[in-house]
């Protein structure tokens, strides 16, 4: 494919590299991004999704791999961002299949030589990871811990999720305790069931949905409220978005009751311009970017940098401080907090010469 050829949002975004591939023993397509390798070694998750289209599934990749970049470099992590998808059926792949796929992505990511690692990420697990790893060294982060990896990044998700949302709480509300808030938590997944026994633990009145009902017994069994009304149109002091994304659209955007937006759920604006809207309605959201950066920090941190737990934690909980940072650079600039997340980029301030992946090495 020569550079006339791209799809237009190849240019829109400036990926590096674009590679589409039907998989030789699957016969699935699948989709490598790299958006930017000028900090490191681009880095992101594998999606295994039922795309309608090849193009769509080009698009997500293209979106995931940019917002990979951005939050590795809120982050101060050494990489840049990069994703994979594959079009899987609509119905579950057998074993022998989807171990087919899987080798079939890990040579798609052994031919970038080094440029692009992966996670897991929705439909693909730490075990995935260990198979990509074996077929291609050092191409997969997240392994299971009994294999070297540094296993399901879930908690550590939750963590950054919990420390963007306590900053951005102190910075919307003033307050320095969740204890007495009405937090709606959409999606009680992985990261959305810690998130949300957290924030409970901590006096917050705590409110799931979730398309599959039959979470609701496992809800309601932690003292947990559960609704099947629209989080959205709920009147809320924070809404989080632990689902998939592409939840604030501009319906969304003039729907939504609370203050304050903070998840984890990646890619949460359908656009970018849903942000403004968002400002003009006097509503603060956090760029998913890096309200979600827990798990990779926590990744990089272990299997990469060595750091011990005590160390990878402090790094994930100074997502807090990322976050205050960027509020306040909106409110001062008057500029959505996507455009103070950039602008931060721009003029990192020094971490701690202890911290190996200072941006500020001599
Ligand atoms: N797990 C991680 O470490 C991690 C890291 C960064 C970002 N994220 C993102 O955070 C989000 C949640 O991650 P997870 O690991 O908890 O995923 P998960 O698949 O474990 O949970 C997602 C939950 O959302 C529910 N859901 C799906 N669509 C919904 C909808 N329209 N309304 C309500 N509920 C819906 C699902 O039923 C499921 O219970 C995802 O967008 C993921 O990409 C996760």
């Amino acid at each position: 494919m020569n550079r006339t050829d791209l799809p237009p949002s190849l240019d829109e975004y400036e990926h590096e590299e674009l590679r589409v591939v039907r998989g030789p023993r699957s016969g699935i397509t699948i989709a490598v991004a790299v958006h930017s390798t000028s900090r490191g070694p681009a880095i992101g998750g594998c999606r295994l999704k039922p795309y309608s289209s090849v193009g769509e599934a080009v698009a997500d990749v293209l979106r995931l791999s940019r917002a990979m970049t951005l939050k590795c470099a809120l982050a101060d992590l050494p990489h840049g961002g990069g994703k994979t998808v594959a079009v899987v059926p609509g119905s579950p792949m057998n074993p022998h299949a989807r171990e087919e796929l899987i080798l079939d992505i890990a040579d798609t990511i052994g031919q970038l030589g080094g440029r692009y690692i992966t996670g897991p990420d929705i439909g693909t697990t730490p075990e995935d990871m260990a198979l990509i790893h074996r077929r291609t060294p050092g191409g997969a982060f997240c392994r299971p811990e009994t294999l070297g990896g540094s296993g399901n990044s879930s908690a550590a998700t939750a963590r950054g999720v919990r420390a963007a949302l306590d900053a951005a709480v102190g910075h919307v509300h003033h307050a320095d305790s969740v204890a007495g808030l009405r937090i709606g938590v959409i999606g009680f997944g992985s990261v959305g069931r810690l998130l949300s026994e957290s924030l409970a633990a901590d006096g917050a009145n705590v409110i799931i949905t979730d398309v599959n009902d039959r979470l609701r017994s496992s809800a309601l069994d932690r003292g947990i409220a559960w609704t099947g009304a629209d989080l959205l149109r709920e009147d809320l002091d924070v809404l989080v978005p632990a689902a998939t994304g592409g939840l604030l659209d501009a319906d969304a955007a003039t729907a939504c009751r609370a203050r304050l937006v903070v998840g984890p759920a990646n890619n949460q604006l359908a656009s970018d311009d849903i942000d403004a809207r968002l400002r003009e309605r006097g509503i603060t959201w956090v760029p998913d970017v890096i309200a979600g950066a827990g798990g990779i920090i926590h990744a990089v941190c272990r299997e990469e940098l060595a750091c011990d737990e005590q160390e990878t934690n402090a790094r994930i909980d100074a997502i807090g401080a990322k976050v205050t940072r960027i509020l306040t650079h909106a409110d001062t600039h008057e500029i959505t907090t996507l455009q103070a997340a950039d602008a931060v980029i721009a003029h990192p301030e020094p971490t701690p010469a202890r911290w190996p992946w200072s941006t500020h090495r001599p």
